[in-house]
């Protein structure tokens, strides 16, 4: 293997999963996932998280190799998710006198995931702990996106290992700090990273964020994808920007429709808004694209307008899935607008009017409800929607 430096004696130690289809058994990972462990080879050896478990052997062995064969000292866990602890039990048990670094919270979850036990060395924000050259300073990021997050600044270096913070699916195919990739490619990966693993706790991320640029960082070290070392800012400004829910002019038009009623509907309204002058505009069928997709372009556009079919008195059931999904993420500031197309006595609609009463987005125009195809009034109705929602859009 190549050997990756950070900087001097600090290894990059990571690998590639093109494997995994689903991330957490719920996201899909089309282009994989990286696990990034690092190393620090000074007097003092320190790991700083490690690999998803899968990868333990090969980790073994590329630690031996960097170390040259000696013990490994301090196992810094910035983050105990099993992505990332998957190796620690193999760790401890290779180097049963090495120390756990942690908070108050990490060392519980230590026993109870894996029934281990070993030297600890709970630290504190600002504690400092001497590798020799190097040294290492923490500070907690609770719940980004666990509650025992942490990051640990390397201080000669100025790295900053952030566990999943600023992290990005998609693996490292070749290029693994950022001015060695085509930061494009991974555009839309980082940004489903965010909205769906992290995005559910972005005041928290806010004051993640505060903590951090109080720090003088040089590189940020993420869990997985790029290492940050040329463009902080691409990474920097964009969880800013998503976490404070700042969106463009757009729309996420989502309908859930069996026979193609609600989804005429939804192309009325989408193509309203263009003749208006929207240009971000993205309809999808709620049975078809995945969640992640839906909910990260609903973090990037300002209006969400959602479509079902009447189903047995309820939403169509794609379509709930994707709302509980909404609901839990917890997302602000957004526009809604809500259609849909029945045959008896409804459901679908009925059943948005409760969500927009659930999530407190701001509701836009009437509700359009259409019994059985789309015709002339009902046709009208869907091209208010759209200008109402425009009106807004546009100012
Ligand atoms: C399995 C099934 C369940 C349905 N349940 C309801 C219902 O509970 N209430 C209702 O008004 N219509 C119900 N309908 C009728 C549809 O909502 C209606 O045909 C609607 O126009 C379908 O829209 P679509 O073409 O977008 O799928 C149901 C239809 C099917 C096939
Ligand atoms: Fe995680
Ligand atoms: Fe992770």
């Amino acid at each position: 293997m190549h050997q990756v430096n950070l900087a001097e004696n600090i290894y990059y130690l990571g690998f590639n999963d093109r494997r995994t289809h689903l991330f957490e058994n719920l996201w899909p990972i089309p282009y994989g996932v990286s696990y990034n462990s690092y190393i620090i080879v000074d007097e003092k050896i320190a790991l700083i998280d490690t690999v998803e478990h899968s990868f333990t052997d090969d980790y073994l062995s590329q630690i031996e190799i960097l170390t040259n064969g000696r013990p490994v000292d301090y196992l810094v866990i910035n983050h105990m998710e099993p992505d990332h602890s998957g190796s620690l039990k193999a760790i401890v048990t290779k180097y049963p006198q090495i120390t756990l670094v942690g908070n108050k919270k990490t060392f519980d979850m230590v026993a109870n995931y894996y029934k281990v036990t070993a030297n600890t060395l709970e630290v504190y924000d600002d504690s400092e702990l001497p590798l020799g050259t190097h040294r290492l300073r923490f500070a907690t990021i609770p719940m980004v996106h666990w509650p025992e997050t942490m990051v640990t600044l390397e201080l000669t270096s100025k790295i900053l290992f952030t566990g999943d913070a600023f992290g990005s699916f998609g693996t490292l195919d070749g290029g693994i700090f950022d001015d060695e990739l085509n930061l494009a490619m991974y555009e839309e990966e980082v940004m489903r990273y965010f909205t769906n693993i992290v995005g559910k706790y972005c005041p928290h991320t806010q004051r993640a964020l505060k903590k951090i640029e109080c720090m003088d960082v040089k590189m940020l070290a993420a869990t997985h994808g790029p290492i940050w070392r040329s463009n902080l800012s691409y990474i920097m400004d964009r969880y800013e920007k998503w976490s404070t829910y700042t969106t463009e002019i757009g729309a996420v038009i989502v309908y859930g429709s069996m026979y193609g009623n609600t989804a005429k509907m939804a192309d009325v309204i989408a193509r309203q808004l263009a003749v208006r002058g929207v240009k971000n505009i993205r309809v999808y069928d709620a049975s078809k694209t995945h969640a992640s997709y839906i909910i990260s372009d609903i973090f990037k556009y300002k209006a969400f307008i959602v479509g079902s079919a009447a189903y047995n008195n309820e939403l169509f059931p794609s379509v709930e899935t994707l709302l509980t999904k909404i609901e839990h993420t917890g997302i602000k500031n957004h526009l809604l607008g809500i259609f849909g197309s029945f045959g008896w006595n409804g459901g679908g609609v009925k059943n948005l009017q409760k969500f927009a009463e659930t999530i407190k987005w701001e509701l836009v125009g009437q509700p359009v409800e259409e019994k059985g195809t789309l015709k002339t009034e009902k046709f009208e109705q869907c091209i208010e929607l759209a200008n109402a929602m425009a009106d807004k859009l546009l100012g």
